[in-house]
């Protein structure tokens, strides 16, 4: 029995020096120690037949060959590991002074949009329904139903594309051709704002787009009174641009009200010192409104005897460029990213 042990020694350092890897080094631990089959345990079950003494002699030296053997094992697996530890850190080490790797840009809204949301949120809050109207629109709900009958040189203020071979059919050159479709779709009581993109036949400049924003406004309603608007375009000229601003409205020529005004606010970048951006006049002009004409009440199918109502239209677009200081309005629908991520 000695000698098969010594055998088994034998053949497990020859095997063992061979071995380069850690997976043939547990084949080899399964080959001479595995429970249900390996060499050594074999042979250790010969134990039981033999005598008491030569069963105490052998067990012992048995195993002292075993933790012999088990100690060379676990000896090169340490090598082992050190080795896969060291091929790690040689290919995984972080290089302190590599360049950082690009970020993903996750982006964000248009100044634009920004704005439209912080508008909607604080007419929502005053009751307002914010809806969407249509960008292609018909001649009747851009002009005609607004009191600007056709030839009317009231059109002439707005430069329109018309499509071809379609003359009924207009991009809308403003969002208050919503108005009449407002009142014909949710009746009276109503408090609604619609904003969106407008078109104009324009040859572009820093102060002129083809494509812009607006948002229109429109309140009906009985006793709705000309201080009501005041009050909400004056929460709002407060809301987006400080407490301390101020309002004035001066009166303007618009077919679809009446009276119609002009609505200005104190300069946001100058508090209405003057300078370049309000011209040095101190003041802004940021909406048209009025109290809506009789006519147009009687287009969205209203009785102006009984009910009264005003509409604003603020230049979303210009918002945006007070707001920033930005000083040419093409940059908004550039899609340049030096630009919109200044936002
Ligand atoms: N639609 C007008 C424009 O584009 C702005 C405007 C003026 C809207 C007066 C209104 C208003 O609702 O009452 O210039």
């Amino acid at each position: 029995m000695q000698k098969d042990l010594q055998k088994i020694k034998k053949e497990f350092e020859t095997k063992l020096k061979k071995i380069s890897d850690t997976f043939s080094l547990e084949q080899l631990e399964q080959e001479f120690f595995s429970r249900k089959n390996g060499k050594f345990n074999d042979l250790l079950k010969g134990l039981k037949d033999l005598s008491d003494d030569a069963r105490k002699k052998f067990g012992k030296i048995a195993n002292e060959i075993k933790s012999e053997l088990e100690a060379m094992m676990l000896a090169k697996k340490e090598i082992f590991q050190k080795e896969i530890l060291g091929k790690i850190a040689e290919t995984e080490s972080i290089d302190v002074t590599a360049p950082q790797l690009p970020r993903q840009e996750r982006g964000h809204l248009h100044p634009n949009t920004q704005l439209q949301y912080t508008l909607e949120d604080l007419f929502a809050s005053m009751g307002f329904l914010v809806w969407d109207g249509p960008e292609l629109e018909s001649d009747y709900y851009n002009f005609t139903a607004l009191n600007v009958p056709p030839h009317h040189p009231a059109r002439d203020m707005q430069d329109t594309f018309y499509l071809k071979g379609h003359p009924d059919w207009v991009m809308r050159t403003q969002t208050s051709s919503f108005q009449v479709r407002a009142m014909q779709k949710f009746g009276v009581p109503l408090r609604l704002i619609v904003p969106g993109r407008v078109f104009r036949n324009e040859s572009t400049d820093p102060r002129h787009e083809h494509t812009f924003y607006q948002m229109e406004g429109i309140v009906v309603g009985k006793n709705i009174t000309f201080g009501d608007m005041k009050g909400v375009l004056e929460t709002v000229a407060k809301h987006l641009y400080g407490e301390q601003t101020q309002m004035r409205l001066r009166p303007k020529f618009y077919p679809f009200v009446e009276p119609g005004v002009n609505g200005e606010i104190t300069c946001s970048l100058c508090t209405g010192k003057g300078c370049r951006v309000c011209k040095y006049t101190g003041w802004l002009e940021i909406f048209g409104a009025g109290m809506v004409h009789p006519h147009v009440l009687k287009e969205g199918g209203v009785d102006s005897t009984e009910y009264q109502g005003f509409a604003f239209g603020f230049g979303l677009s210009r918002l945006v460029m007070l707001k920033y200081g930005i000083e040419d309005v093409r940059h908004l629908q550039s899609g340049d990213l030096r630009f919109l991520q200044q936002f």
